[in-house]
């Protein structure tokens, strides 16, 4: 009996495990916003590689760019192995915007410019994203 139930909570154990490994190689679905220490609002809605294509954006540097010292933008280089957040903090800094409007900007700047993709808080920060897909 003790043998069952130890054979039993040791499968438990590992469909738990594999199936977290599983999950960390799932496609992004919203943005990660634990950065953020007490979100005012859900993560926003952000399904990177399907996003992307729809939208036709290429150029990874269109969001993960880099500038030289005197803040020219870097055209064939992109930051993508970096957060937004190694590089803007909660507040704005050395002429970075904050992390916060950093997004916003770049997100609903992209958006107001093409007029395509949401620009209202509640269709990116969405109260069900969590069960997207
Ligand atoms: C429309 C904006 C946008 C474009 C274009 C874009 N990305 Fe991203 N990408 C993001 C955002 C936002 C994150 C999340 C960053 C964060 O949490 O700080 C991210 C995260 C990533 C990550 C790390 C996280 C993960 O789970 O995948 C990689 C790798 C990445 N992007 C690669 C790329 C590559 C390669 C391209 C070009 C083919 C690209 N991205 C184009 C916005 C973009
Ligand atoms: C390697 C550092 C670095 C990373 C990573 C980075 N940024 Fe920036 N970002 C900067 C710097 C530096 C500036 C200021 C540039 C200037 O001097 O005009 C800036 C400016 C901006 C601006 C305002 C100027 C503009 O281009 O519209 C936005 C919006 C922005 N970042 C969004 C993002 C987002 C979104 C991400 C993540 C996908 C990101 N950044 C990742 C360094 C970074
Ligand atoms: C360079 C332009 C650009 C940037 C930057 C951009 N988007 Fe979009 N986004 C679009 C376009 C264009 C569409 C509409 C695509 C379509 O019509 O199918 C869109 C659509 C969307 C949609 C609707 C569903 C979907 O996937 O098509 C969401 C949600 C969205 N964007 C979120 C974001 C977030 C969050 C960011 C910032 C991390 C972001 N977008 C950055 C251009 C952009
Ligand atoms: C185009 C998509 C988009 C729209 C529209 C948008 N946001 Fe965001 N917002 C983001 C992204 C991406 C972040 C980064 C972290 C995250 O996903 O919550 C963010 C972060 C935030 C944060 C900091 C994190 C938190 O939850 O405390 C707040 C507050 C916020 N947004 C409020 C708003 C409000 C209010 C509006 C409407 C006026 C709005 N946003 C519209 C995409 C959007």
């Amino acid at each position: 009996m003790k043998k069952a139930i130890l054979a039993g909570l040791m499968i438990l154990v590992a469909v738990v495990f594999f199936g977290s490994l599983a999950g960390g190689q799932e496609d992004m679905k919203t943005i990660d916003n634990s950065v953020f220490e007490q979100p005012r609002r859900p993560a926003a809605v952000f399904l990177h590689d399907e996003h992307n294509e729809n939208a036709g954006i290429e150029d990874c540097s269109r969001c993960h760019h880099l500038f030289d010292e005197n803040g020219n933008k870097l055209e064939d280089e992109s930051s993508e192995d970096q957060s937004c957040s190694e590089c803007h903090a909660m507040s704005d800094k050395e002429g970075r915007p904050s992390l916060r409007k950093a997004f916003h900007l770049n997100c609903k700047g992209c958006h107001l410019e093409l007029k395509k993709g949401p620009v209202t808080c509640g269709s990116c920060h969405r109260w069900d994203s969590q069960s997207i897909r």
